[in-house]
């Protein structure tokens, strides 16, 4: 009996421990490929060096290290890291010469996209994703946020309403606030199916950042133990969603101006398809644009000069008295030169998107010095790319006056050093709408009332500073406004 115990248990220990040996073999003989590639010791697949749970952080330090191309691992996967400003420029505006495509695993396992999963949007360089990209810059094009700028204005009166109507000193959750603004502007102006959005807003905002905030970087796709209840609850609701729009009909050039009635309007999108896009595009612009907003107001907050200049402008532009008199337009808002140069900034320094975006190589190619083989994940980290000392004087300052100068966003030999949305074919589909319920939601609140942290709220932002899928607040954005004009 006892040998027989005894072969079990060696069993037991040998089996996994060959396993290990194995893939750490397999992770080493793979890892060769990229070996002439500066970056941290390559250590075996259990133990290999991670980028831990503020990836953002530990991108920019090893490529304050290893350089401006340096070999980093994303789970699973070898990525080269690119942070020099023509290599990002020629990695991003790539992509339709097959050179290479969008690194598809980066969304794929996002469990509550439904059974597929992956929306054409989150997929390779394919023609499905070409057309629906086609598809959809319409309801996002500039022209359309013109016309439905009444719809955002009146989402932001709602947000400005609230802040108004606090009692004095009380603190206020902003990124909270934030976060419910720009669903409300998704569900009411552009995805305006007819749900009850005041009903939905707060617990779907609230699941939202659960569970983007609860996934691991690159997506796990694996729930975390807090996070299930969310996961089950969102799968529900976009699928709900998904249901509710394929039941509408859509009027005469209605997919030009409604996103739902974009994605409805195509051929063959059966109610799962439609619930990864739903789910994409509204996870997508929910967080992202909260941070971008929350971002600006907490710079302006602990940069006070700035906040008066901000406060001066407006007033030169006669915003309140347009808010007021409900007569405030689209291109009032988005001239406002000083509060443009605040947020340029404020998305510099916190990139919503922190971590970046990675592309996958179709062919060999050369990157910089190094010749990549095909299947290399390309990775162009923002906060790297933002925080670099070789591409910003004082990259950690916060000084809106840098967007003064003439080509701000490009480094010094050129290129892009400035990519809060991406850059080229993949960039963002969603700016003009993220422009403009930021600026309008900043210019409405400033013009109203001076904001300041609440108690006990860092003012250094790098130790407020937190990844979770987008880049947030430790604690939330606590702020208490004040009557401008009055001591806030
Ligand atoms: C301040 C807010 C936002 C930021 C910082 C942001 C940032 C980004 C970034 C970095 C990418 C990846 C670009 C690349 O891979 O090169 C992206 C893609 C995308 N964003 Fe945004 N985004 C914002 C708001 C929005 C909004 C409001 C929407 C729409 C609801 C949206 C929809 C999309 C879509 C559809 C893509 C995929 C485009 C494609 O692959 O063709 N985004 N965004």
């Amino acid at each position: 009996m006892a040998p027989l115990l005894m072969i079990a248990a060696s069993a037991t220990l040998f089996i996994p421990l060959l396993a290990y040996c194995l893939l750490a073999l397999w992770d080493l003989a793979k890892s060769r490929k990229w070996a002439h590639i500066p970056g941290p010791s390559v250590v075996a697949p259990l133990g290999y060096v991670g980028l831990g749970s503020q990836p953002h952080l530990r991108a920019a330090q090893y490529c304050a290290k290893y350089g401006p191309v340096c070999r980093l691992r994303l789970g699973r996967e070898h990525a080269v890291a690119v942070t020099d400003p023509v290599l990002v420029a020629g990695v991003l505006g790539a992509g339709a010469d097959g050179l290479h495509d969008k690194f598809e695993d980066l969304y794929a396992a996002w469990p509550f996209l439904g059974a597929k999963k992956t929306a054409f949007l989150s997929s390779g360089a394919n023609p499905d994703w070409r057309f629906m990209r086609g598809k959809l810059q319409h309801p996002f094009s500039i022209s359309n946020m013109r016309q439905a700028y009444p719809g955002i204005v009146g989402c932001t009166k709602q947000l400005v309403d609230f802040v108004e109507g606090a009692a004095e000193g009380q603190e206020l959750e902003m990124d909270v606030l934030f976060r419910q603004y720009s669903l409300s502007v998704m569900l009411r102006v552009f995805f305006n199916t007819g749900i009850d959005v005041d009903k939905y807003k707060g617990e779907l905002s609230r699941h939202m950042t659960r569970a983007v905030g609860d996934m691991k970087w690159p997506a796990s796709g694996v729930p975390g133990p807090d996070s299930s209840d969310s996961f089950a609850w969102l799968t529900d609701f976009f699928h709900f969603m998904a249901q509710l729009t394929q039941s509408k009909a859509v009027a005469p050039g209605e997919e030009s101006r409604q996103l739902w009635a974009a994605l409805a309007s195509v051929k063959g999108m059966d109610v799962d398809a439609l619930q990864a896009h739903i789910g994409f595009l509204l996870v997508a612009g929910h967080d992202s644009v909260a941070a971008a907003i929350g971002w600006s107001l907490y710079c302006l907050a602990t940069h006070p000069n700035w906040q008066v200049k901000v406060a001066r402008e407006l007033q030169a532009a006669r915003i309140g008295e347009k808010w007021d008199a409900e007569a405030l337009e689209y291109s009032d808002v988005m001239g406002l030169r000083v509060l443009y140069k605040v947020v340029l900034e404020a998305m510099r320094l916190y990139p919503a998107n922190p971590t970046g975006t990675l592309r996958k190589l179709n062919q060999d190619r050369q990157v910089g010095k190094h010749l990549l083989p095909k299947g290399t994940a390309l990775w162009v980290p923002t906060y790297a790319v933002h925080r670099s000392a070789a591409n910003w004087d004082a990259p950690a300052a916060f000084d809106p006056a840098r967007w003064d100068a003439e080509n701000a966003s490009e480094g010094r030999r050129g290129g892009k050093r400035y990519i809060p949305f991406g850059s080229g074919p993949r960039a963002c589909l969603g700016q003009a709408l993220a422009m403009a319920e930021v600026q309008t939601a900043l210019a409405a609140l400033l013009a109203k009332s001076a904001f300041r942290l609440a108690p006990g709220m860092s003012s250094n932002g790098d130790e407020v500073a937190t990844f979770r899928g987008t880049l947030g607040f430790q604690g939330g954005l606590r702020m208490v406004a004040g009557r401008r004009g009055d001591k806030a």
